[in-house]
């Protein structure tokens, strides 16, 4: 299975993240999305990254060039008919992951490779939508995508082992270290991080102590470059609590129960910096 061309669906943070590692490496990309606005938000992000490069002399100006020369936006989902993988990277909501696997699967050629990058949707279920289940799979790329090495590679139930193994090479090939799990709720990452998470919100709820000081304690105490309520406004308060519910309808344990902290903060509409205010307000 030789992968040269690949589609890049959704050009949000992690899309946009995505395709520019496979560029860097030499893949030729279409990044695809649904407005044009959204395509230019996700160059834009590209370029800045790769300018950063360049400022900090690790890249020449003409290799910067390059690789935006292999970056291709798209509003055409038709594009899938050209190439050999194509990366999901849309949001986490699984009747749209379902209808973009659909049409997909009716235009991609037979030998294309369906990924999707996302972080707690069963693979098995993506893949049931499509005629190849055998060439669906899980790529759950960590934000910020140029810098954080790991690739979870997820199997599905019926996920080819050939399919595992050109997935494992590509990801070397993009300068990250891939692991291999199985499909199950929350995978391996999301298992572990976001209990840590929820637990770390339950101590603010019950007055343990301030978000301050539960990040101190986690930064200092343990050596994580954030702490877990940093991160949490990072990563969206909103896809924490859904990634929390996808644990607890997934496992039926009450040990993945959602803080009620974390509801009243998302029913607010504090989402974290990127509404502006969540544990901490942004500017
Ligand atoms: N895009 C590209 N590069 C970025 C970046 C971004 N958004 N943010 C930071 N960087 C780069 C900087 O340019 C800098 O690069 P150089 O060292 O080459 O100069 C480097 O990262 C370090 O940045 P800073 O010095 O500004 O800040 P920092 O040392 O605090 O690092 C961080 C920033 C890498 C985000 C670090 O804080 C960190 O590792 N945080 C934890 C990240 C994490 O846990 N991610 C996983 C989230 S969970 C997930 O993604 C999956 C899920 O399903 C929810």
């Amino acid at each position: 299975m030789s992968i040269q061309k690949v589609m890049v669906i959704g050009a949000g943070q992690m899309g946009s993240g995505i395709a520019q590692v496979c560029a860097m490496a030499g893949f030729d990309v279409i990044l695809q999305d649904l407005k044009q606005e959204f395509l230019d938000r996700g160059m834009g992000i590209i370029d800045k990254n790769l300018q950063r490069q360049v400022d900090k002399d690790r890249m020449t100006s003409d290799e910067k060039a390059a690789i935006i020369a292999r970056l291709q936006p798209s509003t055409d989902i038709q594009s899938a008919s050209e190439v050999d993988i194509i990366i999901e990277a849309a949001v986490e909501n699984m009747e749209i992951k379902s209808n973009i696997f659909k049409q997909l699967d009716e235009i991609a050629p037979a030998h294309t490779i369906l990924a999707t990058n996302t972080s707690s949707l069963p693979i098995t279920e993506i893949a049931a939508v499509t005629k190849r289940p055998e060439k669906v799979i899980g790529m759950h790329f960590m934000n910020p995508v140029p810098v954080m090495k790991l690739v979870e590679i997820i199997r599905g139930l019926a996920t080819a082992d050939e399919v595992y193994q050109a997935i494992e090479d590509m990801t070397k090939k993009l300068n990250k270290v891939p692991v291999e799990v199985n499909d199950f709720p929350g995978f391996v990452s999301n298992r572990v991080l976001m209990p840590m998470i929820n637990e770390a919100i339950y101590t603010v709820y019950e007055g343990v102590a301030t978000p301050e000081a539960v990040d101190e304690v986690m930064k200092l105490g343990m050596n994580h470059p954030m702490g877990p309520l940093t991160l949490a406004d990072f990563i969206g308060l909103d896809t924490c609590l859904y990634i929390m519910e996808v644990l607890h309808t997934g496992f039926g344990d009450d040990k993945y129960r959602p803080c009620p902290l974390l509801r009243k903060y998302v029913k607010a509409g504090w989402l974290g910096k990127k509404s502006g205010r969540g544990f901490y307000k942004y500017e």
